[in-house]
């Protein structure tokens, strides 16, 4: 692009009309809009008003007439060694197939459906056959366990959930339908059906009148077609949970227009991929990364995707790099932690494939430190573009947005703000905006762009209360992020100013936490803090006062499973310490960040608002710090 990023950026802020109007030529409307936007109620940005347009009809039927012989979906699964790719054509004949499957059991626009499925093709046919018939979908990481379900079926009330019986992992069944039958146990909702994908991996019981197998449901509607239901650009197409300050996980509610015309916009002008090529993402489908850059992003702008179910390492840690070879990638998008994972690996595992299709490497969600950014652009000698962002906002705030002005890449720095985000530095205790090197909150001043989150699901209130109400004097969007920002405009974050933890990429609530371990007989009392971890980033650390301290034998190991079985592993701390009190304001609120501190090594800072200071000594006796 000739404009360069500053007046590129520039552009989108003074003229949002006009900027984005131009951005959403890259999707197809049914019907055109009438309004770009409307923030005539802040917070809540509507965009593209009047506009009529269908996420699955971008994402696959438009591509019939230029590409149906094209690959679309390539899913590979090197835990039950099966690899099976689908062109444009049959990806439409599945998602046809599925949606008839929904509607023949009553399912409608608006009905909620939710999805907790491994990284199969049939979890892609489910999300786009819920865009197709407006329904709105709700995926649940395979990871999260029954409580964690619970409390998302309680909160979208769906019609449907769609699973399969078991997911795979090291070369073991990971059984999802027995979680999922408690879990609809422990939820007050009652979805309808559960209709189920049986893999052949793991027996499972059913329940009459309410499960559905899937086979034998997609024989019956082999040749149905289902036409697209056309949705007003503000129909919501899906929520996505994500955790906070509060045990009860939020759930961002997305738009369709303004979603797909963030979407093929980023994948033009940050992630440079072309139609016809293909993208490899290797998140899973149950967090933000999956749907916007493994389901829709890709798919909305005319690219193969590649959904893989397997982890980095098997059968050896050039998996991945095969894949890139084998199926010509053109663009990859990752994690840190899982290239801290190949790091330790063997780097001939990475230098024997031909990576010559590969132009870029997108990593997000989470710090991308120095080590490791170096190892993997050396490795590779591609540009590793680090881009951050949120749940909340659906595609990336920070990045080096290549397909405006290949910027120079800053270490520790995700780079410049995207187009769209008006973006503040803020002092915390005032709210006034910093200057260069100073560290304060990431904000984001309103309207929000397209893409982002409309509302958090059935409670406006929250949606202004937890994110617009947080800076003195100023309604602005908090990310609940610290940075500083250099005199060049790069950020660099420094981590969150709330309770949420990030383990190996994954965005956890503290609090959630505490409140499983809490539900243990024996304890009385419970912290739980993120803890500096070389490999994962972060990982959480348990502080339990029990409530007998006569009864502490397996303590540590009761402990991690009560939040296996409630949670899942995936939230499971990697330390329990019994302690004997917990450091504690004079109005009795935990003082976390002491708590890290201690945990981390570090001095603990100003502690004179603490009731009893003699306490952090007991537990650095307790950690042997
Ligand atoms: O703290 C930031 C961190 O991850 C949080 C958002 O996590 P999630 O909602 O799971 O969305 C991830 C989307 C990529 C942020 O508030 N984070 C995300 N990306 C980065 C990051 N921290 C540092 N650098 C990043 N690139």
């Amino acid at each position: 692009m000739s404009t360069g990023y500053k007046s590129f950026h520039e552009s989108s802020i003074k003229d949002p009309k006009g900027f984005w109007a131009e951005q959403a030529k890259l999707v197809d409307w049914h019907k055109p809009f009438d309004q770009v936007f409307d923030y005539s109620n802040p917070p809540f940005a509507k965009w593209f008003i009047g506009g009529q347009t269908n996420l699955c009809h971008n994402a696959v039927d438009r591509h019939l007439k230029d590409r149906a012989q094209q690959i679309a979906l390539v899913a590979v699964s090197t835990e039950t060694e099966q690899e099976r790719t689908y062109t444009f054509e049959e990806l439409h004949a599945e998602v046809n197939r599925m949606a008839a499957i929904l509607q023949a059991h009553g399912v409608v626009k608006g009905d909620r459906v939710l999805i907790y499925m491994p990284m199969i093709a049939q979890a892609c046919f489910a999300m786009l056959a819920c865009a197709r018939i407006g329904a709105i979908h709700s995926v649940v990481f395979g990871g999260f366990a029954s409580h964690s379900l619970a409390s998302r079926i309680d909160d979208a009330k769906p019609k449907m959930i769609i699973t399969a019986e078991a997911g795979m992992r090291g070369g073991k069944a990971v059984p999802y339908k027995p979680l999922l039958d408690e879990a609809i146990t422990l939820a007050s909702y009652k979805p309808e059906k559960v209709l189920i994908v049986n893999r052949g991996l793991s027996d499972y019981s059913t329940v009459a009148n309410r499960d559905i197998d899937y086979a034998s449901e997609r024989e019956k509607h082999l040749n149905s077609k289902v036409p697209v239901e056309w949705v007003d650009a503000t129909h919501p197409s899906y929520i996505l949970y994500t955790s906070g300050t509060t045990g009860k996980p939020k759930g961002v509610q997305r738009d369709t227009g303004g979603y797909a015309v963030a979407l093929a916009s980023s994948m033009r002008l940050i992630f440079g991929g072309n139609p016809g090529e293909t993208m490899f993402t290797t998140s899973d489908i149950g967090w933000v990364v999956g749907h916007s850059y493994i389901i829709y992003g890709p798919l909305i702008n005319g690219m193969a995707t590649i959904m893989y179910e397997g982890t980095p390492l098997r059968p050896d840690a050039g998996i991945w790099w095969s894949l890139v070879e084998k199926y010509k990638v053109s663009v990859m998008f990752s994690a840190p932690t899982a290239v801290r994972v190949l790091k330790k690996q063997d780097p001939a595992f990475l230098s024997k494939h031909n990576l010559s299709t590969l132009r870029t490497l997108f990593l997000a969600g989470e710090p991308l430190d120095e080590p490791t950014a170096s190892w993997i652009h050396d490795a590779l000698k591609k540009p590793v573009v680090d881009n951050y962002w949120q749940t909340e906002t659906g595609w990336p705030i920070l990045a080096i947005q290549r397909g405006v002005e290949v910027m120079p890449h800053k270490f520790g720095s995700p780079g410049v703000p995207v187009y769209g985000y008006n973006m503040k530095l803020l002092d915390e205790a005032t709210g006034a905006e910093l200057g260069p090197d100073k560290k304060g909150v990431v904000a984001i001043e309103g309207p929000l762009p397209p893409g982002c989150m409309q509302t958090v699901w059935g409670d406006d209130q929250r949606f202004t209360k937890t994110y617009w109400e947080t800076v003195p004097g100023k309604q602005v969007y908090s990310t609940f992020d610290w940075a500083i920002k250099d005199k060049d405009g790069y950020f660099f974050i420094l981590g969150r100013t709330d309770d949420v933890i990030n383990v190996a990429g994954h965005r956890l609530g503290t609090r959630e936490i505490e409140e499983s371990i809490s539900s243990h007989a024996n304890v009385a009392e419970v912290a739980v803090v993120g803890v500096e971890d070389q490999l994962k980033g972060q990982v959480a650390i348990a502080f339990v006062i029990a409530k007998d301290p006569t009864k502490l034998a397996n303590m540590e190991a009761e402990v991690m499973k009560t939040v296996d079985s409630q949670l899942g592993a995936v939230a499971r701390p990697a330390r329990v310490y019994l302690v004997s009190a917990l450091p504690k304001t004079r109005s009795g609120k935990i003082v976390r960040r002491a708590l890290q501190a201690v945990a981390e090594g570090r001095d603990p800072g100003d502690i004179s608002t603490m009731e009893d200071q003699s306490v952090l000594a007991q537990i650095k006796q307790v950690i042997g710090k």
